[in-house]
C-alpha cells in the first residue's frame, strides 16, 4: 500500500511546527521564564534547544526519513534488539494523546462559553468556580474531551497530506497571527510594562541547576521529542527536503511562538494586578477574566488559538499510533483511526474524571517513557547507523558528535533530575 506523503516542504514544516507549538508554549513557557530569571532563562533555553533538543530532533528525523516507516518498524529495521523502544514511544504517544485530549476538551468548552460571552463581567473567584465545575462534571468534561478527540480523528483520517498537511498549512499561520494580535492588545494595556519586565529582566543569579533542568525538560516537551511524532512526520517528507531545514524552522518557530505567547499573556496578567501562575489556572481562570474585560472578541480569539494549538499537537500523537497500525498491521487508515479513537476515549475518559490518573499519565509519559524513547533514538543514530548515512542527511560532523556524545548524557541527566 502506498504510504502517505507531505506534498510540499511547507506542509511538512507546518505540520512539525504544529506538533511542537501547543499547550507547553502557552501555559508553561511564559511562567517558567518569569520564575527562572527572564532573559537569562531565555538564553539558556535557546542554548538547550541548539545543543541538546535540536540534535535529538535531527536524530528522530534521520530515523524517519531514512527508513520511511512507522516508529516500531523503523527501530526494527535499524536496531532489531532495540525495537521494543518503538513500543514504548508509541505507548507514550497514546498516553499523552489521552490526557492532552482532556485539556483540549476544556479549550473547546471555553471556546463555546466565550462565544456565548459567558465570561463577561466575571471575577476571578467566580472564574475559579466555573473551572471547578467544568472539571468536576463528568458529563461535561467527558463530552468535550470526546469532541476534541473526534476533531483530531477527523483530521487524521483525511490522510497525511490532505488531512494533517492541509490543516497545518492553514491553521498554523492563522494561529501565529492570532497570538500576535493578542500580544498587541496585551502590550497596549496600562501597566503592561511590569509584565514585560517580568519576562525580560535578566537575572543570572536565578540560573541554578533546577532552572537549567527545567529549560531542558521544557525544550524536550515543546519540540515533541521522544515519542515518535517527529520520526513519523519525517517519514512522510519528500526525498529532496532537508532534515536540517525542517528541524531548524520548527525549533525557530516553536521558540518564537513561546516568546510571543509570553508577551500575549504576562503583560495582561500584570496590568490586571494579578500574580502570574502556570498551567490550567492561568489559562482557564485568570486569562478568561482578564481578556473578557477587553470585549467579547478577545476571549474568542484566545480560546480558538488554544484549541488550534492543541489540535495541531494531538494529531501528531494520534498519527504515531495510526502509522504503526497502517504500516505494521496492514489495517486501513480509517479503521486504525477508529480503533485508536475508541481506546483513547476510554483512557481520556478516566483521565477526565479521576485527577490522580491524569497526573500519573502526565508524569510517567513525560518523565519516563519520553526519556527512554529519546535516549533510544539518539543512541541508534549515534552508535548504530553508519556514520556516512547520518552525515549524508545532516552534513555536519559537529551535529553528529552532539547526537553521539552530548545528547545521551544530557537525557540521562534530565531524567535523573526529574525523578529525584
Ligand atoms: N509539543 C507540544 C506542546 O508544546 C505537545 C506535544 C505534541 C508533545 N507531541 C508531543 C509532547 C510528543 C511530548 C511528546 O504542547
Amino acid at each position: 500500500m502506498a504510504r502517505g506523503r507531505f506534498n510540499s516542504k511547507f506542509a511538512a514544516v507546518m505540520a512539525m511546527a504544529g506538533s511542537a507549538v501547543g499547550l507547553g508554549n502557552i501555559w508553561r513557557f511564559p511562567y517558567m521564564v518569569g520564575e527562572h530569571g527572564g532573559a537569562a532563562f531565555i538564553i539558556v533555553y535557546i542554548a538547550c534547544c541548539l545543543l541538546v533538543s535540536l540534535p535529538i530532533f535531527f536524530a528522530e528525523s534521520i530515523i524517519g526519513k531514512s527508513t520511511r516507516t512507522d516508529t516500531f518498524g523503523a527501530l526494527e529495521t535499524l536496531a532489531p534488539k532495540g525495537r521494543h523502544v518503538g513500543y514504548i514511544a508509541i505507548l507514550a504517544s497514546f498516553i499523552i494523546l489521552s490526557f492532552y485530549s482532556v485539556v483540549g476538551g476544556w479549550s473547546f468548552n471555553y471556546l463555546i462559553r466565550s462565544l456565548g460571552a459567558s465570561f463577561d463581567g466575571l471575577g476571578i473567584s467566580e472564574a475559579k468556580e466555573v473551572f471547578a465545575s467544568v472539571g468536576s462534571s463528568p458529563v461535561e468534561s467527558v463530552s468535550c474531551m470526546l469532541v476534541f478527540l473526534g476533531l483530531t480523528a477527523m483530521i487524521v483520517v483525511a490522510g497525511v497530506d490532505k488531512g494533517i498537511g492541509r490543516f497545518s498549512k492553514i491553521s498554523i499561520p492563522v494561529l501565529f497571527v492570532m497570538v500576535v494580535i493578542i500580544a498587541g492588545v496585551s502590550l497596549s494595556l496600562p501597566g503592561a510594562e511590569k509584565g514585560v519586565e517580568y519576562l525580560v529582566r535578566p537575572d543570572f543569579g536565578k540560573l541554578d541547576g533546577p532552572a537549567i533542568a527545567a529549560a531542558l525538560g521544557q525544550s524536550f516537551f515543546s519540540l515533541s521529542l521522544g515519542v515518535g511524532c517527529i520520526l513519523t512526520y519525517s517519514s512522510y517528507m519528500k526525498e529532496e527536503d532537508s532534515v536540517l531545514q525542517a528541524g531548524g524552522w520548527t525549533a525557530l518557530f516553536d521558540t518564537l511562538f513561546a516568546i510571543i505567547a509570553g508577551f500575549a499573556i504576562m503583560p495582561a496578567v500584570f496590568a490586571a494586578g494579578i500574580e502570574p501562575a502556570a498551567g490550567p489556572s492561568l489559562v482557564f481562570e485568570t486569562l478568561p477574566v482578564i481578556f473578557s474585560r477587553m470585549g467579547v472578541v478577545l476571549p474568542i480569539i484566545f480560546f480558538l488559538a488554544i484549541l488550534i494549538a492543541a489540535l495541531s499537537s494531538s494529531i501528531s500523537m494520534l498519527e504515531v499510533v495510526v502509522a504503526w497500525m497502517v504500516d505494521r498491521k496492514g489495517i486501513a487508515r480509517k479503521y486504525a483511526v477508529l480503533i485508536v479513537f475508541a481506546a483513547a476515549a476510554v483512557l481520556g475518559g478516566i483521565c477526565a474524571t479521576i485527577p490522580s490518573v491524569f497526573g500519573a499519565c502526565d508524569f510517567i509519559s513525560s518523565n519516563v517513557l519520553m526519556m527512554i524513547g529519546a535516549l533510544g533514538f539518539a543512541l541508534i543514530v549515534g552508535w548504530k547507523m553508519p556514520r556516512e548515512e547520518v552525515l549524508s542527511l545532516v552534513r555536519s560532523p559537529f551535529i553528529y558528535r552532539l547526537i553521539r556524545y552530548v545528547t545521551p548524557i544530557m537525557i540521562i541527566a534530565i531524567a535523573v533530575t526529574n525523578l529525584l
